[in-house]
């Protein structure tokens, strides 16, 4: 398939580095014999392929990005992000977009190599910007605790006419009052805040369906993330932080939730812990899982993952940017649930693992009738075929 995904982008930062450097890194890899590309979930998506995604409009607020082209202001400090792709198509020039709440003052009080810095550019108008470049999805990359901002831009797609990828925990997918104002002008978006491709929360995720699909007493699931980057550093700022924590317990309760397995503040902990620059983007998750099992025997389950926390989160994006485009062209409007819960820990309804892959599977193959979840969510449409 020759055809394009015109994607926007708000916040030049190590996730989006790594998103880039991953469309140039796979744009030569065919699926193998066995239909597989490695490191990647789905090769095709409704026909599209990674290297389908074309990025024409980005947008930031740091002096070292704004008036660079992509492929410059991508590798520019804070960002950390491991470099596989070193050379990457130069791109769009990064635009001022407009600041809000995306920056705070703990960001800039940081030293050069960690913090933010702010550019004095004057914000260009992010909607007349998305119209020229027929952007066809805005992915939102900004700091976490960017209320105002991801609201701005949420708005801005809908002006424009664009859909939504919200990466970040602001709740506008899961939240009713922003997914009909999307229903209302005929657009699709995935939210919010993306969980990762073999990341700490789908690892939460699976240990806790595992425990109660086994019959066993879930006492105590606790998830300790470490890790260096800028987001790490960000939400290091308590009030930054809370609505990070909300989103990855969002990801154990809802297993609970959905079997109606009651669960306390006290048997659950899940956020990030704190930021340790030697790490820079290695993310370290520890997990401790206490189970009741025959007999009431104890059960202990300890485990570690170490990833880069970057390219895991872009080994989910490349997927989300194309089911929505899928859904675009087959006229599906509203927060996508089964790609929702799939790629992120706070969608509009979350599902069991298997529930939401299928949901996937049947958007990959454009096979609509069988989008179950999306079909019968009958209070809060979400599928209007046009
Ligand atoms: N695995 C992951 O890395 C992961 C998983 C889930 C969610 N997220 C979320 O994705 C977001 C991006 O993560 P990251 O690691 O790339 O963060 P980052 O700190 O590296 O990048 C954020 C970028 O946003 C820019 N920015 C700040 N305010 C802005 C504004 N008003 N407009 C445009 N740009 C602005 C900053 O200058 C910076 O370039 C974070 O909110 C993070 O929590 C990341």
């Amino acid at each position: 398939m020759s055809k394009k995904i015109k994607v926007a982008v708000a916040g030049v930062g190590n996730c989006f580095s790594s998103l880039y450097q991953g469309i140039e890194y796979y744009k030569d890899f065919d699926e193998n014999i066995d239909g597989t590309i490695p490191g990647v979930m789905f090769p095709r998506i409704g026909g599209y392929h990674p290297a389908d995604i074309q990025i024409v409009a980005a947008f930031d607020v740091d002096r070292r990005k704004v008036g660079r082209p992509v492929a410059e202001a991508i590798f520019a400090k804070p960002n950390c992000a491991r470099v596989f792709c070193p050379d990457v198509p130069d791109g769009p020039v990064v635009q001022m977009g407009p600041v809000f709440d995306g920056v705070s003052d703990h960001m800039l009080e940081q030293p050069e190599k960690y913090g933010f810095r702010l550019s004095n550019e004057t914000p260009v108008d992010v909607v007349q910007v998305l119209k020229d470049t027929g952007a066809d999805i805005l992915l939102n990359y900004m700091p976490v605790g960017s209320q105002i901002a991801t609201e701005f831009y949420a708005q801005a797609c809908i002006d424009a006419g664009v859909a939504f990828l919200n990466c970040i925990p602001v709740f506008i997918a899961s939240n009713p009052v922003w997914e009909q104002k999307f229903i209302d002008a005929g657009l699709p978006l995935i939210g919010d805040d993306m969980r990762s491709q073999v990341g700490a929360s789908i690892m939460s995720q699976v240990l806790q369906e595992l425990a109660f699909d086994r019959g066993a007493v879930v006492k105590y699931h606790q998830q300790i993330n470490i890790g260096g980057n800028s987001d790490f550093l960000n939400m290091m700022s308590q009030e930054r932080l809370a609505s990070k924590k909300i989103s990855k317990e969002n990801v154990i309760r809802a297993q609970n939730d959905l079997r109606g397995i009651p669960v306390d503040d006290e048997s659950l902990f899940a956020g990030p812990s704190t930021w340790i620059p030697f790490l820079k983007d290695n993310k370290v998750a520890h997990f401790r899982i206490e189970l009741e099992g025959f007999g009431g025997a104890p059960i202990e389950i300890d485990a570690k993952l170490s990833v880069q926390d970057s390219e895991n989160s872009a080994g989910v994006v490349i997927d989300a940017i194309r089911y929505l485009k899928v859904a675009k062209e087959e006229g599906i409007v509203g927060a996508l649930r089964g790609p929702s819960a799939w790629t992120q820990k706070t969608p509009p309804q979350q599902m069991q693992y298997a529930d939401a892959k299928a949901e996937c599977v049947s958007l990959a193959n454009r096979d609509v009738d069988n989008l179950k979840v999306t079909n019968t969510f009958s209070s809060n449409v979400s599928k209007i075929r046009s």
